[in-house]
């Protein structure tokens, strides 16, 4: 069988759910690997054994060998880099959220088409188990006419302060981050396209450029409507909160995927469907009994990328099209809108806004009513101290050895004793608690040199992540 050879654009975060996965994939190899910072790509290719890496994403897009590129750059590139790569006739698979402004998003389409190119976004929710189940349980129709939805995501992420997530460069915010997964997965679930947006939007944390706080409420084709309340200062859970709620005329649907990581869990999201007359229906995944096997099933990012390469390989239309990311992007941009001039706003919706202008006038707007007074070295502090050292949970290193050590990893105590602390939303004062942002649940990659104490959340602010999904 013909390998699709592709390249990776940016070896940050998302870089670490994607590399992983080529070895399970007979369709693609991995050739290059692309980033500015050519350290960082250096380092993913003695990883990952893959030969070329570049610095600059024109030289990569002139290798005649690469077929497709993962356009996995901060979001404000993307139309740039599409731009760049189709032209030279690579296919793109295009990161969400696609681009910064609708104006881009509609580049990448045309470039693409102009070009000959296959255009996937990476939805990659799509691509989870839980989600596709849902979806044929919606398209099974024993729930009767979908006539609501709701959507509840919120993080205690104070840590993507000052990286490209919520820079005005990037002009995003964490509606911007997560809305496209959210309304894309609502829209194909049901069918029903968005035709309206109203939201209120928060800048709640005073060292945000961008909004951290929404809530959105988009009515669909088909009379249905759907509500998302997201925010990035929320205390109460151990890592997120990431749950649904479909609404049919005979049947509710919830759908909870916080409590394990969808890239590395074997754990089955909870999938429960309500009927009439008390009747409880719990959906298990299950698992096989091969591991390798199981990480095939499982992985979002695996059978993301199968699913482009064989869109390529039999000349298919892409599962998640150009369309579908920019129609979403289109309804957050929307949402923006109509946050700050107190209107609902209508999709199609081509204007192109100046997002770092809306939100400087959203923060100095809603900001004055906004009284909180804390920053990053100056969060509550709750009643209790639970004062968790990590390095009493790390394997057996001493705490001496551990504390000269750039990185290390915790171990599966310290995992647990972390988010039971999180839990309790108490203290820890830690040494070391920072992770790469994509890690596995049960291996976080750590800083030493940082000292940090606060409240619902272990992190390094000015290098660390915790476990987070874009
Ligand atoms: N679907 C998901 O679960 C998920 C998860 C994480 C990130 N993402 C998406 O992936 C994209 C990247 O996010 P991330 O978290 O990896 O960001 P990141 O900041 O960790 O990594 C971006 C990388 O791009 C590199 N870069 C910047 N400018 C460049 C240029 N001109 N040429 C080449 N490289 C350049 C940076 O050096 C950095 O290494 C975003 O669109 C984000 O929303 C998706």
């Amino acid at each position: 069988m013909r390998r699709i050879k592709i390249a990776m654009l940016g070896c940050g975060g998302v870089a670490h759910l994607y590399l992983p996965v080529f070895k399970y994939l007979k369709e693609a190899q991995l050739v290059a690997l692309v980033d500015i910072d050519e350290g960082k790509a250096k380092h993913l290719a003695e990883r990952y054994g893959v030969e070329k890496v570049y610095s600059d994403v024109e030289e990569a897009a002139s290798d005649p060998e690469i077929d497709a590129v993962i356009v996995g750059t901060p979001p404000n590139l993307h139309a740039e880099h599409v731009e760049v790569c189709a032209s030279s006739g690579k296919h793109i698979l295009c990161e969400k959220p696609m681009a910064s402004t609708v104006g881009d998003c509609q580049r990448i389409i045309d470039a693409c088409r102009k070009n000959g190119v296959k255009l996937q976004m990476a939805h990659m929710k799509r691509f989870m188990r839980g989600n596709q189940m849902v979806k044929s349980i919606v398209d099974s129709g024993c729930m009767g006419k979908i006539f609501m939805a709701e959507c509840h995501w919120d993080c205690a992420v104070p840590h993507l302060i000052g990286t490209y997530r919520e820079t005005e460069e990037a002009a995003g915010g964490n509606l911007q981050d997560h809305g496209p997964h959210a309304f894309d997965l609502v829209r194909w679930w049901t069918g029903n396209d968005i035709l309206q947006v109203s939201a209120s939007i928060r800048i709640v944390h005073p060292q945000r450029p961008t909004e951290d706080t929404a809530v959105v409420v988009l009515e669909h084709e088909n009379g249905m409507v759907s509500f998302y309340h997201m925010t990035r200062v929320s205390y109460g859970r151990e890592h997120w909160q990431d749950l649904y709620r479909i609404y049919g005329t005979d049947a509710t649907l919830v759908v909870r995927n916080d409590h394990h990581f969808p890239t590395t869990s074997l754990e089955s999201p909870e999938i429960v469907l309500y009927r009439p007359g008390g009747c409880i229906q719990r959906y298990d995944l299950g698992h096989p009994w091969n591991l390798d096997d199981t990480v095939v099933q499982n992985n979002p990012f695996y059978n993301q990328l199968k699913a482009f390469c064989e869109c390529i390989l039999n000349d298919t239309e892409p599962r998640v099209t150009g369309e579908d990311g920019m129609h979403v992007m289109e309804a957050v941009i929307a949402a923006y809108v109509s946050s700050l001039k107190g209107i609902k706003v209508k999709l199609p919706f081509r204007e192109d806004v100046d997002l770092r202008e809306l939100f400087r006038e959203i923060k100095e707007r809603d900001g004055k009513n906004l009284k909180y007074d804390y920053t990053i070295d100056n969060l509550p502090k709750p009643a209790v101290s639970l004062k968790a050292p990590l390095y009493a949970f790390r394997p057996p290193r001493t705490k001496e050895k551990w504390s000269d050590e750039e990185h290390g990893m915790i171990g599966e105590a310290g995992y647990d004793a972390l988010t039971t602390s999180l839990k309790r939303s108490c203290i820890c004062r830690t040494r070391a608690a920072s992770t790469t942002g994509t890690s596995e649940r049960r291996s976080w990659r750590c800083k030493a040199e940082d000292r940090v104490e606060l409240p619902g959340g272990l992190y390094s602010p000015k290098s660390g992540q915790l476990p987070y999904e874009g």
